[in-house]
């Protein structure tokens, strides 16, 4: 659906009207775009004491072509750049009314050796000289440790206290811009997780905080077709979010098993033949006519699946809701939102692992709502259900581990589809700016996310929850 006041207030009249009153302005966010370059320009560099990050992050900014500043926080940067041959100066704090080719693209501040509230300080030094000179849509990432793997009360503590910080800072940026927090487990692969932050194609995520475990990945051969060789299944993939995602996973290479109900044929296949035109190459896509509620669904889906040689990521996108306050609600409106958004799923995966029809190494990825995590008013049913999936997330992540198989969910907040056209205005307005981008997000910003959880690249991110939610006020 249009958003028809972010179209007014970036028009030059409607600038000047939202100015001179003080409305909000929010930015049009830049996101992935065919032909345009993902990266580049300047990362300003800022650190704690003994940042543990330097080596591995230079490797990535020198192969994504961005040249380093070091603040003067980042002592040891310049030295260690040297070595490496890359790019990098000394950050200087910008000017006000210095024109904007002088912003930095990304901060990035490596925390990890931060052991003790006292040195939280760096922070202050680095964020206070360097917030402004942020350009829109830029990027800030903390990097930082798991608390819970500091031994030390001290430093959980210090490391902890990073988070108020990271979301205190995506609420100030405006413009744009998000913040997030890596939490780098000693020996994790950071790579993945940074290309995805510093990217257009995080532009709806902010204010959250990223964990990342030692378990080792491998780089896909092609960063910009990281699913190549992939079959993915994606549940409710007719239309909105569901038809998004199946977009972006083939746009990264995978083969797209698209699943919707019998009376959603038409627009699934409509979404499964634009892929074919869209990426001719790949050849035919999938599509597969299932109700995931009916009994005898997980066998169709584990024999339509075993018939193409298995699975590699499954995407339970399908939710429905039935809103009513629990007073008002009809049985039957409570068990079928819990049904097919969260017992329907579980019986699906049970099936899909027992068979082994999903590979060894393969992704599940799940989609809950910030309802889940904040509850919501007329939402009982539809809020449990999300509440569940973020449960099976975290309860199935350690059994599954042994087999290589990561799982995680998105949240995502007020997206812009048939689901939330049909929100009151009012209240449809308000969920759409009460968020740090003062905007809804648009399905591709889900879409974008969950490809990244699936890619090989993600092996170390499991029994995570990432908001896709431009740092909703509801639930933060
Ligand atoms: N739109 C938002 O703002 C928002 C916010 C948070 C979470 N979500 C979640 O994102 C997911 C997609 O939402 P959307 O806005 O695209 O919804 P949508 O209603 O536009 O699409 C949902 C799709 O799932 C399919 N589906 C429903 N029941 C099914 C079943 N039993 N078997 C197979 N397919 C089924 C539908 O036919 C439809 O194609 C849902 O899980 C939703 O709860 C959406």
């Amino acid at each position: 659906m249009k958003d028809r006041y972010l179209d007014f207030v970036n028009s030059p009249f409607g600038a000047s009207v939202a100015r001179s009153i003080g409305l909000p302005q929010p930015e049009v966010l830049r996101r992935h775009a065919l032909g345009r370059a993902e990266f580049g320009g300047i990362a300003a560099i800022g650190a704690g004491p003994s940042p543990t990050l330097f080596e591995p992050l230079i490797a990535l900014l020198t192969s994504l072509g961005m040249t380093s500043v070091a603040h003067e926080s980042a002592l040891g940067w310049l030295p260690v750049v040297a070595q490496h041959g890359a790019m990098s100066g000394r950050f200087e704090p910008r000017a006000p009314g210095a024109p904007a080719n002088d912003r930095v693209q990304a901060l990035i501040f490596d925390a990890t050796g931060i052991s003790d509230s006292t040195q939280l300080h760096a922070l202050y030094g680095f964020f206070h000289d360097a917030i402004r000179s942020v350009a829109k849509s830029g990027r800030i990432v903390v990097l930082g440790l798991p608390p819970q793997s500091c031994t030390s009360p001290r430093a959980w503590t210090a490391q902890r206290a990073l988070e108020g910080m990271t979301r205190s800072l995506g609420k100030e940026a405006r413009g744009g811009i998000s913040a997030n927090l890596v939490q780098v487990e000693p020996g994790a692969d950071i790579e993945g997780a940074l290309r995805f932050l510093l990217s257009p194609r995080s532009a709806y995520v902010s204010g959250q905080v990223v964990h990342i475990d030692a378990t080792p990945s491998t780089p896909p051969a092609d960063w910009d077709q990281p699913l190549a060789g992939k079959r993915a299944l994606v549940t409710g993939a007719a239309r909105g979010i569901g038809a998004a995602i199946a977009q972006v996973l083939a746009d990264r290479g995978a083969h797209v098993i698209g699943l919707d109900v019998p009376q959603a044929q038409d627009a699934l296949d409509q979404t499964m033949l634009a892929l074919e035109d869209a990426w001719p190459s790949q050849g035919a896509h999938t599509a597969l006519v299932a109700d995931i509620a009916a009994p005898d669904a997980p066998e169709t889906i584990a024999a339509a699946l075993l018939a193409l040689g298995g699975i590699d990521i499954v995407v339970h996108n399908a939710g429905i809701t039935r809103d009513k306050t629990i007073a008002k609600m009809t049985e039957a409106a409570w068990d079928s939102v819990i049904d097919v958004n969260l017992s329907a799923q579980e019986r699906i995966d049970d099936l899909l692992l027992d068979q082994n029809v999903l590979h060894a190494g393969g992704r599940i990825i799940g989609v809950s709502s910030i309802s889940g995590i904040a509850g919501n008013l007329g939402q009982t049913n539809y809020a449990t259900s999300k509440a569940g999936v973020i449960g099976r997330v975290q309860s199935m992540a350690e059994p599954l581990r042994t087999r290589g198989i990561t799982i995680n969910a998105v949240a995502p907040g007020f997206i812009e589809t048939q689901m939330t056209a049909r929100i009151p205005l009012g209240l449809r307005e308000a969920g759409r700016r009460m968020n740090s981008m003062s905007q809804g997000g648009q399905p591709v910003d889900v879409a974008e996310t969950i490809a990244w959880l699936a890619s090989p690249a993600s092996a170390g991110i499991t029994g995570n929850v990432v908001r896709v939610c431009g740092q909703s006020l509801i639930g933060a």
